[in-house]
C-alpha cells in the first residue's frame, strides 16, 4: 500500500483555510484519492484544552492572579497536542494510503508562538514533527482577514486582535520568504474560486493529482 500525501493549509485567522481544505477534499474524492481532513488544535484531549484555554476559559487560579496562561504553557500544549495529533490521526491516517490535509501544523507555532517567545525554543521543542509533502500558505491582508472573522465569529480568540495578527502575519511571510520547492504561497486576497484554482494548480504541479 502507497502511503498518502500530507498536505498542510497555514495562515492568519480568517485566511480561509477551513473552506480551501474542504474543496481540496473534494477535489480530491473526484479523482478516486481517499483523504481526511483534520485540524490543529486536535480534537483530541490536549486539543480541547488550548481551545478552552483561547477562548479564556482556562485561566491560572485566583491565587496566582486568575490570568491568562503563560505563552510558553500555551506553546507546550501546541507541541503536545502535535504528538497526540500525529500518533493518533495523521500518521495512521497515511500508512492507511489516505492523504491528510491538515488545517494548521508546526509552521503555525512558529508564526504564532514563535512571534511571542523565542522561535529556536518553539522549535527545538516540535523537532519531532514530520515534514509535511506540501504546504499551502494562505497569504492574506490582515484587514481583509479581520473582515472575516468578525462577521463568521460569535466569539474571538486570544489572538485575533489586529496588533498580533499584523505579527503573525509577519511572521508567516519570513518563515515563507524563500519558499522551499514543497512549499507554495496562495494569494488569498483573491476571490475564493481563483484561491482554489491557485491551490489545486500547486497539488497537480507537486503530487500529481
Ligand atoms: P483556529 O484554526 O482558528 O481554530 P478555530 O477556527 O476553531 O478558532 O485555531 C485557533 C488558534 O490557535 C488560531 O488563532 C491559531 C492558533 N494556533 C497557534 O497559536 N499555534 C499553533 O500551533 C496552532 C496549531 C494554532
Amino acid at each position: 500500500m502507497e502511503k498518502g500525501k500530507f498536505v498542510v493549509l497555514e495562515g492568519i485567522d480568517g485566511a480561509g483555510t477551513t473552506t480551501q481544505a474542504a474543496r481540496l477534499q473534494r477535489h480530491l474524492a473526484e479523482r478516486g484519492v481517499k483523504s481526511v481532513i483534520t485540524r490543529e488544535p486536535s480534537d483530541g484531549p490536549v486539543g480541547t484544552v488550548i481551545r478552552n484555554a483561547l477562548r479564556g476559559r482556562i485561566r491560572l487560579p485566583e491565587a496566582a492572579g486568575g490570568g491568562e496562561l503563560p505563552k510558553e504553557t500555551i506553546a507546550l500544549l501546541f507541541a503536545a497536542d502535535r504528538i497526540d495529533h500525529l500518533a493518533g490521526e495523521i500518521l495512521p491516517a497515511l500508512e492507511s494510503g489516505a492523504w491528510v490535509l491538515s488545517d494548521r501544523y508546526v509552521d503555525s507555532s512558529a508564526a504564532y508562538q514563535g512571534t511571542l517567545i523565542d522561535l529556536e525554543w518553539v522549535r527545538q521543542i516540535n523537532r519531532y514533527a514530520i515534514r509535511p509533502d506540501l504546504t499551502l500558505f494562505f497569504d492574506v491582508d490582515v484587514d481583509a482577514a479581520l473582515a472575516r472573522i468578525t462577521s463568521s465569529r460569535v466569539q474571538k480568540d486570544i489572538f485575533e486582535t489586529r496588533e498580533l495578527l499584523v505579527r503573525v502575519a509577519d511572521s508567516y511571510r519570513k518563515l515563507y520568504s524563500n519558499p522551499p520547492p514543497d512549499v507554495f504561497r496562495v494569494d488569498a486576497n483573491q476571490p475564493v474560486d481563483r484561491v482554489y484554482d491557485d491551490m489545486i494548480g500547486a497539488v497537480k504541479r507537486l503530487l500529481g493529482v
